[in-house]
């Protein structure tokens, strides 16, 4: 039996619900297809934070290395100054372990209310590849005379070519797999960021041209991105972005789909250890209630399976989810009013599976 050996790091506020869900989904998927997935809890998160100062330590980026994969429920507390768990948890985990995709299906599934009119499953259904390790995340920059009238600071847009040409790739091959539209839009800002969308629109071009001539090349400015997006989704595949714009737009991406009850993100490194999560937060005020939304937990589950290289197991939860969606069981995406509690949700979804 392969067994897969998986980081679980539950984290904050609705999080430890969410992936109580998403590993009784990913059980039932195991038992079905003889896989063995066994779950190593790590407590990271802000309670621990609060209690003994440490976000995500060296030695445990160590020690997910030695994981296949790492399931994430959700980070960020109301006691804690933002910044510090984003940066000291789940950016760091992103850079250190070099999960340099961002992957963030946009799909409505059935009975799921989307704020876009007339657009129903049909219509909204592409994939976004947000790069995850570069840009203006790095941080390079600088503050100078702070607090005085004259202050200035500088975080830079920083891109090499083989970042950008790893991501692109992913992208070109993940068209390619998809076999839906083949094509695959770059979305920048080359009209104004003459050096780095430059850097972008060139190795798109370069990599396409030489070994993806069956995949269609499309480029959208992000301002223009995010209008298309609303108004014909449908003419997306698979985008690919640089990592702020791809932060940006994978909210609204989340929003068509129905809302971040339901939107799920990996973060990728295809040669090493992924982290898998729902992409909505902590969700403080609806802790322990049971009516938090597990799907966005659940589908992240699922597309670490397909990750792991267990194709089948990953269709079977998106078939489960969308199976559960098209009973038409569950009333909303929203906390509180799917007319199941969180408990149901995740039972309905195994049970299907
Ligand atoms: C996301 C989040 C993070 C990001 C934050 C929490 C650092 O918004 O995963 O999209 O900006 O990448
Ligand atoms: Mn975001």
């Amino acid at each position: 039996m392969k067994t897969y050996n998986i980081a679980v790091i539950p984290g904050d506020g609705t999080g430890p619900e969410v992936v109580r869900e998403g590993i009784k989904v990913l059980d039932a998927a195991a038992a079905k297809f003889g896989l063995a997935l066994s779950y190593t809890p790590f407590d990271f998160g802000g309670e621990r934070y609060l209690r003994t100062g440490e976000t995500l330590p060296e030695s445990a980026i160590d020690e997910l290395r030695g994981f296949d994969a790492i399931y994430l429920g959700a980070i960020g507390h109301p006691d804690v100054k933002p910044g510090i768990l984003e940066k000291g948890i789940l950016l760091k985990a992103r850079f250190a372990l070099d999960q340099y995709i961002n992957l963030r299906p946009v799909r409505l599934y059935p009975n799921v209310e989307t704020p876009l009119k007339d657009k129903g499953p049909e219509q909204i259904d592409f994939v976004i590849v947000r790069e995850n390790t570069g840009g203006i995340y790095t941080g390079i920059g600088g503050a100078t005379l702070v607090g005085t009238p004259n202050e200035i600071a500088t975080q830079v847009m920083v891109y090499s070519r083989p970042v950008v040409e790893r991501c692109v790739r992913y992208a070109y091959d993940l068209t390619r797999k998809r076999a839906r539209k083949n094509t695959l839009t770059l979305v920048h800002k080359c009209n104004v960021l003459t050096d780095v969308g430059d850097l972008w629109v060139r190795t798109h071009k370069e990599v396409g041209d030489a070994d993806y001539p069956d995949i269609k090349q499309d480029y959208n400015h992000v301002d223009a991105c995010t209008m298309w997006m609303v108004k014909s989704p449908e003419f997306y595949d698979v985008i690919v972005t640089e990592n702020l714009f791809g932060d940006i737009i994978t909210d609204l991406g989340a929003m068509i789909q129905g809302g971040m009850g339901i939107a799920a993100g990996g973060n990728i490194n295809p040669e090493g250890v992924s982290m898998f999560e729902p992409i909505g937060g902590s969700a403080p005020k609806y802790t322990g209630m049971d009516i938090i939304n597990p799907l966005a937990a659940i589908c992240a589950g699922g597309m670490m399976l397909g990750v792991l290289g267990e194709e089948g197991a990953a269709q079977a939860v998106d078939q489960a989810v969308y199976a559960a969606l098209a009973s038409g069981g569950i009333k909303s995406m929203s906390a509180g009013r799917m007319g199941l509690s969180t408990t149901e949700v995740g039972d309905l979804v195994a049970g299907l599976l």
